[in-house]
């Protein structure tokens, strides 16, 4: 890899780079669609990821290629004189986090040549948009010296993601990819960012992924609708619940949701709502059934999360429910669901190490016959976050 992105930089620059970074992407395990409702999610950093090949300028120019988008070439922007520019396509994301930088007052004095390259299927719902911010911003620590902290730098990523590329995302994917650590999970609090590593002792099962490619459309929209829903639910929720303050919508126990629900009606808003403060309780649920190495039970809780995600939050689809529901009839397999925020990209399943092949092939033809689709898959290890590599 490292070798074949050398002699490539060598000939996009004509000089030699002077480091190799390496950025994961993130599966999350259980806690969908609550980060931006202050619940607790247990994401992990994958294996697959980004690439970057760097070497530090004189000038203010920054220079990027990805061999992922070849056709595009080398593309460039100034230091000082950074704005939103469609016609620069993925190149925005890294910008963008240069531009939050500035924004923050931090000086970015010179700029860089960089080459990427990632092993992530790109918008499929693996964060392969936070894994390359979180890489620049890296770098940009690195090389200018700030002195930022992984978890600043994930703050910084997210606010670059809502600001600069519009995109209203919560903290899961910075935070999970520039904290994560090989072998364990991350328990994140999103209201306190408190978190704690858990060991993910799998013991002979693994974490299959399970990409649908199904182009993921409308999914901006969509996940701004439910964020807006999500926010009508707590301000009815957080004025008519009189017994104690509730600082947000996952703060609510399901119990206590109970007490106050007939607020919401009928309506998706409280399909919404249930989801998330459910989804929360299933996440703090199976966090201590890893921790126990009580599998069996974690995968039931990821089957119940899929049921939730499908019903009531509304952001899964037909492929990505028969790839868990063809998942669940497998011989080796405990456990499956959607990742991300749906509407098409990946699922995974926690599957028994020896029936992988099998489970691979008998997936892959009778999700091509229901859908018409070829399914793609990865066997996942836990990576450790953002970093320079040698
Ligand atoms: C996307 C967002 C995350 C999170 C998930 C759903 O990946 O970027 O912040 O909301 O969807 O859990």
């Amino acid at each position: 890899m490292k070798e074949q992105m050398s002699l490539e930089f060598l000939n996009s620059y004509t000089a030699a780079s002077e480091a190799f970074y390496f950025s994961p992407g993130r599966v999350n395990l259980i806690g969908e669609h609550i980060d931006y409702n202050g619940g607790m999610v247990l994401p992990v950093a994958i294996n697959l990821g980004t690439y970057a090949l760097v070497r530090p300028r004189t000038d203010t120019k920054v220079r990027l290629k990805s061999l992922n988008f070849e056709s595009l070439g080398v593309l460039s922007f100034d230091l000082n004189s950074i704005q939103y520019d469609a016609t620069l396509d993925w190149a925005n994301y890294p910008m963008g986090v240069l531009y939050t930088l500035q924004s923050k007052g931090y000086q970015t004095t010179f700029g860089f040549d960089l080459l990427f390259y990632g092993d992530l299927p790109n918008g499929a719902g693996l964060s392969s948009s936070a894994s390359i911010e979180v890489l620049m911003a890296t770098i940009a620590n690195d090389y200018y010296e700030l002195g930022l902290s992984g978890v600043e730098i994930a703050k910084l990523c997210q606010l670059s993601e809502n600001q600069f590329n519009g995109v209203n995302c919560g903290i899961m994917d910075q935070f999970s990819i520039a904290m994560g650590k090989k072998d364990h999970a991350i328990m994140l609090n999103c209201d306190t960012l408190d978190y704690t590593y858990v060991p993910a002792t799998l013991g002979d099962y693994r974490i299959v992924i399970i990409n649908t490619n199904k182009k993921r459309g409308l999914v901006d929209s969509e996940y701004n609708q439910r964020r807006t829903e999500c926010e009508t639910a707590f301000g009815l929720l957080k004025s008519n619940y009189k017994k104690r303050p509730i600082t947000s919508l996952c703060d609510m126990t399901p119990k206590e949701f109970i007490e106050v629900s007939e607020v919401l009606e009928a309506s998706s808003v409280y399909k919404r709502a249930i989801h998330a403060i459910q989804e929360n309780f299933r996440t703090k649920s199976s966090k201590a059934e890893l921790t126990d190495g009580n599998l069996l039970a974690f995968g039931e809780w990821m089957y119940s999360s899929h049921e939730s995600l499908k019903n009531s939050f509304e952001v899964s689809c037909y492929e990505l429910d028969t790839v868990v529901e063809l998942s669940r009839k497998e011989r080796g397999v405990i456990g499956a669901r959607m990742t991300g925020a749906g509407f098409g990209g990946c699922a995974i399943a926690l599957v028994h190490k020896d029936h992988i092949a099998d489970y691979e092939t008998n997936i892959s033809k009778q999700y091509k016959a229901l859908t018409g689709i070829d399914a793609s898959f990865y066997v996942a290890r836990i990576s450790g976050g953002t970093a320079r590599v040698e």
